[in-house]
This record gives structure tokens, sequence and C-alpha cells, in this order.
């Protein structure tokens, strides 16, 4: 039945989180299909069924995208654990025997789809906001422009950049462009703490040739961590070079936190050049966080869009994403942010029903024993998991 004789279908099934997924995969026609229809549903959900529907075609996805060999044959794709027995398998099966659903190419071109992703493409912009944009009767980006300041979310710093950065934030940044980019943030970073290590993470590090931001991640002593607050030391120098475009930052230190935006309004606006720090007292004071909330938050991260040298014009906005982690945090930080999004899903829900563990970015924390699991290293949070290593490469899911 199947073209690679080792391939055992008992095996495949028995563990998800011991699957490995390249970018290069071999049922891409089938797995375009399924990531679609998860899209369409995590986007245009109306109920708590089709946000479930979207974690299942995101499920469905992932399983085709790692069999080991092309799909040929309907039959192959029976038994699949995540394909299941009904709607993803009726997708795939159609795709197999005639290269083509129907079903997809509805909701491809299905018009509020269309209007949904194009407010989806506006950063900070989500599905919830998107719903109300079209239930206003918006449908493009150009209705957006023209209506925006009806829109609710006008005074929103975030989309007000989305906005008028639409087309640059929607161009692809290319490795190339993403690793210079990773150069210089790492010199600068180790200018303020020489003894820092930065990692390239994201969809970069995982073998994608292009990708929608650039995420860097920084490793330091937690005693430097509290003392200074390295991601901010870095935002605060970029923006002396003025490349800062707009950023939101926050860290937590125990149950407070705060969050910080720092920028300039968009250039056009009457305010040009005006700085707008905003601090928010997150969280509460009365510490009744559990342990595992508490060491969630001690983390620090900048989300930001600066300026890029650009051939065409002087510069064009990208996004990138610092994230800060201690020492102790590093290798959990690394999985976290290496990703994908679904790869984690599997790993985090693997962990809880097979140790009663909980996985986040920032530990593993063993519920019946109260306590955290230390790893110096990607391969030791594997090892405790009792799965076998994989590479960043192999976690496309
Ligand atoms: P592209 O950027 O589109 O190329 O893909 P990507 O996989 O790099 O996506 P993204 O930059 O959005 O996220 C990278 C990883 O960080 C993913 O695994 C996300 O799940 C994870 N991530 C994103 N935002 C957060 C966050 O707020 N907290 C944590 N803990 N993880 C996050
Ligand atoms: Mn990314
Ligand atoms: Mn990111």
């Amino acid at each position: 039945l199947y073209p690679d004789p080792d391939f055992d279908l008992n095996k495949f099934n028995e563990c998800v989180a011991e699957r490995r997924a390249v970018l290069d995969h071999q049922n891409k026609d089938i797995a375009e299909a399924l990531d679609l229809l998860r899209e369409y549903w995590s986007l245009c959900h109306q109920t708590v069924t089709d946000e479930r529907r979207a974690l299942a075609f995101a499920r469905a996805a992932a399983a085709v995208k790692c069999l080991p060999f092309k799909v040929t044959n309907p039959r192959q794709l029976k038994g699949i654990k995540d394909l299941g027995d009904g709607h993803a398998l009726r997708v795939a099966t159609q795709i197999v025997e005639s290269g083509h659903s129907q079903e997809v190419e509805e909701k491809r071109n299905d018009k509020k789809f269309l209007s949904f992703q194009i407010f989806c493409k506006v950063f900070g912009v989500g599905p919830s906001i998107a719903k109300k944009w079209y239930a206003m009767g918006l449908r493009t980006a150009e209705d957006v422009k023209k209506r925006f300041d009806q829109l609710d979310v006008s005074k929103d710093n975030m989309i007000s950049y989305g906005m008028a950065f639409y087309d640059d934030l929607n161009r692809p940044l290319q490795l190339v462009e993403a690793e210079n980019t990773y150069k210089h943030i790492t010199a600068l970073a180790q200018r303020i703490l020489p003894s820092v290590v930065t990692s390239m993470i994201g969809g970069f590090r995982r073998g994608k040739s292009s990708g929608h931001d650039l995420d860097v991640l920084f490793s330091y002593p937690e005693r430097e961590h509290n003392e200074h607050g390295l991601i901010a030391a870095v935002r605060e120098e970029l923006d002396k070079k003025g490349l800062v475009v707009w950023s939101r930052y926050s860290r937590a230190d125990g149950p407070r936190g705060v969050e910080i935006d720092s920028s300039p309004l968009p250039a056009g606006s009457a305010k040009d050049h005006l700085l707008v720090i905003m601090i928010i007292l997150k969280y509460p004071l009365d510490g009744h966080f559990d342990q595992l909330e508490r060491r969630d938050f001690s983390t620090e991260k900048n989300l930001g869009l600066f300026q890029l040298a650009d051939s065409a014009r002087p510069w064009r906005a990208i996004r990138v994403d610092l994230v800060g982690s201690t020492t102790a945090q590093y290798p959990y930080a690394q999985i976290g942010w290496t990703g994908n999004k679904q790869y984690n899903r599997c790993l985090r829900q693997y962990a809880k029903d097979a140790f009663n563990y909980s996985l986040s970015s920032t530990g593993l924390y063993d519920k019946r024993q109260h306590r955290w699991l230390p790893a110096q290293t990607e391969r030791d949070v594997f090892d405790h998991l009792k799965l076998s290593y994989r590479e960043p490469w192999e976690r496309n899911f």
C-alpha cells in the first residue's frame, strides 16, 4: 500500500510529537487545501465549533506534512490519526483523486473570507476586529483607509501603524535581510552586555527563506535581567539611531508588569516625531498567581517596526520581535519561539497528556511533584519528554 516499505501506520499514529515535518514535504497540494480550510475557519469563525474545526484542520494538515511519502492512492490516507474519517479525509481524498476540491475553491473565493484576509493582514488586526469592520460594510483596504477616522480603533497605535505601513509589512522579509538586521542587533546588544547570547528564531530557524518578521531571542543571567532589562536597552539604542518606527515593550517581574508604547505617529500626521509613551500596569499587585504564571511573566519582549535600508528608497518598515530569556529559560524559549505554532501546540498537549507537565516558552513544570525541570539545551527538553530530538527544520507542522 505504501511506497515507503518502512512506513508503519501504527507507529505514525502512536505519538504525534514524534513526527517530523520538513518544509519541503511531499504532499503540498493536500496540505495547502487543508491549510486553506484551517485559515478559513480561524478567520471567519462564528462559534466555538468553528474554532474547533480550525484546530482540526490544522492537525490534519500537519499529519499530511509528516507523511514520509507522496500520497498517490486515497487508501493511503485511511486510518491516519488527525486526518480523521470525516471532513478532512474527504477533502484530502478529493485532492488525491482529482487534484481539485469544490469546497476548497468555493472557500478560497468566498467574498467574506477575502475581506477577512485583507483586514487580518493589517498589523494589529485579528479576527474579532475584522468581523467588526465587515459588519460595518467595509470590504477592502481602501475602505478601511477611507473610513479610518470613524473606526473606534483609530486611536489604537498599533493598527494606525499597520495601515500606514500596510504595503511594507506585507512584503515578505528575505533571509539575507533578516540576517543583516540580526547581526546589527546582536552587535548592539553585545556592546551593552558582552556576555549576551542571541539566536535567530521563528521561521528562519526552521529553514524558511522568507517570512513575515524577524524573531531574535536573547539569553542572559537572571541578575542582569532584573537589574537592567536588556531588551529595553537595545530598543533604546535603536531608537537613538532613529531606527524605531513603532514599538511595544512589555516586561513582567512577578505579578507586576509594565507595557510601554513608544513611537512617533505615522509620517504625514501633524504630530510627526512626537514621542508617545504609555505606561500601563498590566497586572494587579496582589500576588495570587501560581508559580507557573509568575515564571511566565518574568520575561521581557518587544514587538517592533524597525527601519530597514532599502535600495529603492531610504528605508522600509519591517516587523521585528525581540524576546528576552534568562539562561535557565533559554532552551524552553528557543523551542517556544522557534515554533511553528502547531508544533508547539502538539508538544504542549503531549507533555500534559503523557506526564501532566505544563510546557511553555519559560519552562517545563511538573504539576505532580511541583517542580520545574531544568534544561541546558533543547535536547534536554526532548529528553525530559522522552521524545527523540527534532531539529528546528523538522518542526514545520
Ligand atoms: P513567519 O514570521 O510568518 O515567517 O513565521 P513564524 O513561525 O516565525 O511566526 P511568528 O513570528 O509569528 O512566531 C514564531 C514563534 O513564536 C511561533 O512558534 C509562535 O507560536 C511563537 N509566538 C508568537 N507570539 C508569541 C507570544 O506572544 N508568546 C509566546 N510564548 N510565543 C509566541
Ligand atoms: Mn517570525
Ligand atoms: Mn514573530
